[in-house]
């Protein structure tokens, strides 16, 4: 009798344990590689397809979204909540200065979610569109292809004040300011330092680092002495003073002026060179551990490509939602109704 009264308490802690075992809070590690390969096995394909066809119409988008994914990561965690539209009562992420107007490529998420929902509506994430988009970007540039974990779900909210306040750093950090910020999101200074090196496509508004050109450190006319003569006179010549300082201002320039398309370790040779847009690009050489990152990688090409596929990899996790957290939007740029 006793035995059969410890058997059943046995069976039955141990369905206990099962059942909060499966409602346990998903961990980061329940991101998986081929999450979709069954309920969506063309998923990737048709990403990679809308990423193509989004080249074609404009070959920078692909910069664009690569670094839609870091805004991403670093508001709320890789939640897409950089994509959610601003409503009356609400401005959302998309609408902060570090966003607007220059964050591109929410077409490109736009396309594929489409085509997505027409195959299999209502199971691949935005978010995991967002990270599927950003790795088939650098690959196209000539970046190492990569598996990319999926299962992300997608938040409800985003808010523009939440985007510069401790989350997304900013052009004019210090290198101790920038491994703080990373840091905050679980990611390491060598993190910090190889996914600069994103910074090797692309390009900037003038108004990202004109202040470095003829307002550093607040003396107006000084040009922070950190930049090589020459190239400062050449971003000088296409952002002149005060118009450029304008938000609005269209004007862009390179992130890499040697080889701007190409997703290669020219960047870390450029801040060496003391060639790069700003103050959180040439501040990796004010630390000697940050210094000597740039150093290896501008050194050896196949290591950096390497560390930086680990790097996205470790920066997709940031904070993600899984299970079942959040919801599968069905269009990116608005929450679901409440049915
Ligand atoms: C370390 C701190 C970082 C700062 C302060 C920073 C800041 C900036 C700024 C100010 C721009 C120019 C925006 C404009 O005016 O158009 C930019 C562009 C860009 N950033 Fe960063 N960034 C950082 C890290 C990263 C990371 C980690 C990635 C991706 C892994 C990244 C990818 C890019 C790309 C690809 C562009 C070009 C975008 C385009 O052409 O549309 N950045 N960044
Ligand atoms: C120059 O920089 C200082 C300090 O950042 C700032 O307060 C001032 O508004 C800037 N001047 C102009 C004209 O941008």
């Amino acid at each position: 009798m006793s035995s059969t009264w410890l058997a059943f308490a046995w069976a039955a802690s141990a369905l206990v344990v099962a059942a909060s075992t499966a409602h346990a809070p998903h961990h980061p590690s329940s991101l998986q590689v081929g999450f979709y390969k069954h309920s969506c096995p063309q998923a990737e394909d048709i990403v990679r397809n809308a990423v193509r066809r989004g080249l074609a119409r404009d070959p920078g988008i692909g910069a664009g979204l690569i670094r839609m994914h870091f805004h991403d990561c670093f508001v709320r965690g890789c939640d897409a909540s950089i994509l959610i539209n601003s409503t009356p009562g609400n401005l959302a992420e998309k609408d902060s200065v570090a966003n607007n107007p220059s964050m591109r490529g929410f077409d490109v998420i736009d396309d594929a979610k489409a085509v997505l929902e027409a195959h299999c509506p209502r199971t691949v994430s935005c978010a995991d569109i967002v990270a599927f988009a950003a790795r088939d970007s650098a690959c196209s540039a000539g970046g190492l292809e990569y598996e990319v974990p999926s299962g992300r779900r997608d938040g409800r909210v985003s808010r523009q004040d939440e985007v510069l306040d401790n989350n997304v750093p900013t052009p004019t950090d210090d290198v101790a300011e920038l491994i703080e910020s990373f840091k905050r999101k679980g990611l390491s200074a060598d993190d910090m330092v190889t996914l600069s090196g994103a910074h090797t496509v692309g390009r900037s508004h003038c108004s990202s680092f004109t202040q470095r050109l003829y307002n550093f450190s607040g003396q107006l006319g000084r040009t922070d002495p950190s930049v090589d003569p020459a190239y400062a006179g050449h971003l000088k010549a296409r952002c002149p003073w005060p118009s450029s300082d304008d938000q609005m201002d269209p004007t862009v320039v390179p992130q890499d002026p040697v080889t701007p398309a190409t997703f290669d370790n020219q960047y870390f040779k450029n801040v060496l060179a003391h060639k790069v847009l700003f103050v959180s690009d040439n501040t990796l050489l004010d630390n000697p551990w940050t210094a000597g990152i740039v150093q290896f990688n501008a050194a050896v090409e196949k290591a950096w490509q390497v560390r930086f596929v680990k790097a996205m990899v470790k920066m997709g996790k940031v904070q993600v939602l899984t299970g079942d957290e959040g919801e599968i939007r069905e269009k990116c740029f608005v929450v679901n109704p409440h049915y």
